[in-house]
């Protein structure tokens, strides 16, 4: 069996994969646009975020049984297309649950207490103490659009924190009895942190908009480690200047890299905090995700 490794994995993965006996090609750095030329002979494709396995890629990937996603997302493959062609897809749902969690948490933290601000100002040689008074996250209420499995574990953290929870989510019913599960729109009027958990989709594009903030307390803070796309980032950046909502920590964007002018425009106020989507970039989630991915594509490919 051969494997093609089109984004960099933990060694670990890779191992697991070799002493399976497959021959794989660790392809990271072959450029993206080269790859139909040779992922033909490949019997799985392992990928991360960056490779599509979409449009002309899929086309030729003409032997493909298996798609291993390292990570949570599968918005960068054409699900659809693989189920009629018959390819497995496989990703790693629970290897980075804790790992976008904390870095929620991280961002509520930082929010909260003006922590970019504070080095800013330092490093240009101020002593802005009295412009960082902050806020505590105990006795505050957290609303989760989206409470599924990081949402809930983000829910726990809170929980430990003395925050109130409030979340929802579009199918079935939240399991976690620090949760107080209600509509969404009681989550946007409830919320003074107000976490996204949520894949993009059309149903949920730009789900947080005018009108969803318009319903929202008035100094909202809004975190987004799920997907760009679920917020409408002009409407963001018009909430953020009329001081409707107190600030907004983003790890994902409209368009990756940032590219938009409605992101850059948001990254422009001081009040917004980001990050180029590092949610599930930790050594130990990195290293879950190899592993378990490696053994999703083994077992997969020991059925053929
Ligand atoms: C995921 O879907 O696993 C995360 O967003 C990480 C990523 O895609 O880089």
């Amino acid at each position: 069996m051969k494997v093609i490794v089109t984004d960099k994995i933990a060694d670990k993965g890779i191992e697991l994969l070799k002493k399976e006996g497959y021959e794989v090609n660790e392809a990271w750095d072959i450029p993206k646009d080269e790859l139909p030329k040779i992922v033909g002979d490949y019997d799985a494709i392992v990928i991360r975020s960056a490779t599509k396995v979409k449009g002309n890629l899929l086309e030729a990937a003409k032997n493909l049984k298996v798609v291993g996603r390292a990570g949570i997302g599968l918005d960068n493959v054409d699900l659809k297309k693989c189920e009629e062609r018959g390819i497995t897809v496989r990703n790693t749902p629970n290897a980075t649950t804790d790992t976008v969690a904390e870095l929620a948490l991280a961002f509520m933290f930082a929010l909260a207490r003006k922590v970019v601000k504070g080095t800013t100002t330092l490093r240009k040689g101020e002593w802005a103490k009295k412009q960082l008074k902050g806020l505590e996250l105990g006795g505050k209420t957290l609303g989760i659009v989206g409470c599924g499995r990081i949402g809930s574990a983000l829910a726990r953290k809170c929980h430990a924190l003395g925050m109130k929870i409030v979340g929802c989510r579009r199918r079935g019913e939240i399991n976690e009895a620090c949760v107080d599960q209600c509509e969404i729109n009681d989550v946007f009027t409830n919320a003074d942190y107000l976490s996204l958990h949520l894949p993009l989709t059309p149903e949920t594009k730009h789900i947080i908009n005018k009108d969803a903030i318009a319903k929202m307390k008035d100094g909202v803070f809004i975190i987004n480690c799920a997907r760009g796309g679920t917020i409408d980032e002009n409407a963001l950046y018009e909430a953020i200047k009329s001081g409707k909502v107190a600030g907004a920590a983003l790890d994902v964007w409209e368009k990756e890299p940032v590219e938009l002018e409605s992101s850059k425009k948001l990254l422009e106020l001081e009040n917004v905090i980001g990050s180029p989507h590092i949610g599930a970039m930790t050594a130990e989630g990195q290293e879950r995700a190899g592993i378990q991915v490696a053994e999703a594509v083994i077992e997969e490919l020991k059925k053929l």
